[in-house]
């Protein structure tokens, strides 16, 4: 079984995106720019800015992170959107999710100029996705096929099993793993699939993205699967400084022996979701998505 070693692939993939922040800098360009919206102060949104804006500051990019208290109207969050859609100096922005009950998800997304759209999430980026046009992916899709071309792991005709069927993950990773790049098979199973314990060890490659922690169990994997662990629930733990630790979707002491590769929680999907907004951000900086 090979440990799928996240961390190290996406300090890699920093490294080269340093690299060419770096060079646009020397050649007198403008370093990238990426802000960050964050209302209220919900634990996890706390943390996974505060990664983003330590990220932007590790490859050289320019970062800004604009809070709001969770009694912000949308009117206010709205406003705010369209002075960041028509800032020159920003390449990309966030909204981070979720967002408090008054405020409409998808107005706000819907808001976002989809040419700043570095999560990905804009219907226009989605949409383009699955023609198969130039578009900004969502970070934990990007980041999974990034994880599987690096490793080598051979896709091609190969029977994937997508466990979870959200906006962010699961269905937009089902569209790219059947692209003509990736070419594998795609089943996207969720919760009213049946006999899910058997779909599942038809898979060569099994990705559990459905956020319930341990879900995936050793008689769900077949020998020699691929595993890639999406899940990242926070429970508390009195083990670590923080007072939590994260829990994958994949029973992996169940489950390891019998794979080729897995991805262990954390060090495996989560550090490539963190650098994909980065690279997102880099493509923006370079014109590549949108000419
Ligand atoms: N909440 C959880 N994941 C994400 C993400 O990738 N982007 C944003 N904006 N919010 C999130």
């Amino acid at each position: 079984m090979i440990l799928i070693d996240g961390k190290k692939v996406a300090a890699e993939m920093k490294q080269e995106i340093a690299e060419e922040v770096k060079k646009i800098v020397e050649n007198g360009g403008r370093a990238p720019h990426l802000a960050a919206i964050l209302v209220g102060h919900d634990g996890g949104s706390e943390t996974y800015v505060a990664y983003k804006i330590k990220d932007c500051e590790a490859v050289g990019f320019k970062s800004s992170l604009i809070r709001y208290e969770d009694d912000v109207t949308e009117e206010e969050l709205l406003s705010k959107i369209d002075e960041l859609n028509n800032d020159d100096e920003l390449d990309g922005f966030i909204v981070q999710l979720p967002l408090p009950k008054h405020i409409s998800e998808q107005k706000v997304i819907e808001a976002i100029n989809p040419k700043k759209d570095v999560d990905g999430f804009h219907p226009a980026n989605v949409g383009r996705m699955v023609i198969g046009l130039p578009s900004y992916i969502s970070a934990t899709p990007y980041g999974i096929v990034e994880l599987l071309k690096r490793y080598n792991i051979e896709t091609s005709g190969k029977n994937c099993v997508i466990v979870g069927r959200s906006n962010i993950v699961g269905r937009p990773l089902s569209v790219l793993m059947s692209q003509k790049a990736v070419n594998a098979t795609v089943t996207v199973a969720h919760s009213r699939t049946k006999d899910l314990e058997e779909v599942c060890r038809n898979a060569d490659i099994l990705i559990a993205a459905i956020g319930v922690p341990e879900f995936v169990k050793g008689n769900m994997v077949k020998d020699g699967a691929v595993v890639i662990d999406v899940g990242t629930t926070r429970v508390k733990s009195d083990k670590t400084k923080s007072g939590w630790k994260l829990k994958g979707d994949v029973l992996f002491e169940d489950v390891a022996d019998k794979c080729s590769y897995i991805t262990p929680v954390p060090g495996g999907v989560g550090p490539m979701t963190r650098v994909s907004l980065l690279q997102n951000t880099l493509l923006s900086a370079k014109k590549e998505i949108y000419k």
